[in-house]
């Protein structure tokens, strides 16, 4: 691809256009995006135009931007977070019912837990994870059960790493966080209030696919006055079933 004068190539243009969007900022005009990507003002219209021409991008009637349906499709197309996600969804229906408060599943990306699927009843307590969102792995319960049975590179990368604090009772020093992860492992799931925001508790388990290595996480989030006992059997007998219908659909 050709290379501009800065030494960027046509690929990192679009991949710096697209990663503008977030899930806070999913609608922008083209003078956003470029002063975001930090491209001219010349390179950032034509490149618009090339990925709304590709349907890679969507502008509304008044001219702004937001990722297109076309990007959502050929990124599902064969995914295993996809098949992942349909294993899933029947005990994360069963979890929810009993539960009835919010259930998700997370999967490892790039250091941090990325969420696949929400399910949340209408009168259910506070939960800042979205659909597609991301949390950090050593201030959410699904990030510490990644985390915890996660390669051992990733846990010396963020133990090394300062360890921010998001909520009052996040775990930021380094010797806490890796006694933590070590009783993760051995109980085999994590009870986490106020780690990520003060009014939850987030409780987490493993989910491990049919070669019985752990591929993500699956979690339940509370209110802080409700006790876990229930969410952590649900939740348990939940991954049980999911490992069971992955090695079916081998
Ligand atoms: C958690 O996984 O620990 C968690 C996630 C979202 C919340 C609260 C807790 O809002």
């Amino acid at each position: 691809m050709a290379n501009s004068p800065s030494g960027d190539s046509a690929t990192d243009r679009i991949v710096r256009i697209l990663e503008t969007f977030t899930s806070d900022r999913t609608v922008q005009t083209v003078a956003q995006i470029g002063r975001r990507a930090a491209l001219p003002s010349s390179t950032v219209y034509r490149q618009v135009d090339a990925l709304v021409a590709a349907g890679l991008l969507e502008r509304d009637d008044e001219q702004r931007v937001r990722l297109g349906m076309r990007l959502w499709e050929l990124a599902l197309r064969g995914s295993d977070a996809l098949r992942l996600r349909q294993a899933a969804l029947p005990s994360m229906e069963r979890v929810q019912a009993e539960i009835r408060q919010h259930t998700q599943l997370a999967v490892l990306e790039h250091d941090e837990a990325l969420f696949l699927e929400r399910l949340s009843h209408p009168a259910a307590g506070a939960n800042i994870t979205r659909v597609a969102g991301r949390l950090p792995v050593h201030a959410s319960s699904s990030g510490l059960v990644l985390l915890a049975y996660g390669p051992p590179e990733l846990q010396e990368r963020v133990l090394a790493a300062p360890l921010a604090r998001v909520a009052p009772e996040t775990i930021t020093d380094a010797a806490a966080l890796r006694r933590t992860l070590a009783e993760v492992r051995t109980r085999g799931y994590v009870v986490a209030p106020g780690s990520i925001e003060a009014v939850s508790t987030g409780v987490a388990v493993p989910v491990r696919g049919a070669a019985g290595d752990v591929i993500a996480a699956l979690s339940v989030v509370l209110p802080r006055t409700v006790p876990t006992d229930a969410a952590i059997a649900a939740l348990l007998r939940a991954a049980a079933e999911i490992r069971t219908r992955l090695a079916h659909a081998r």
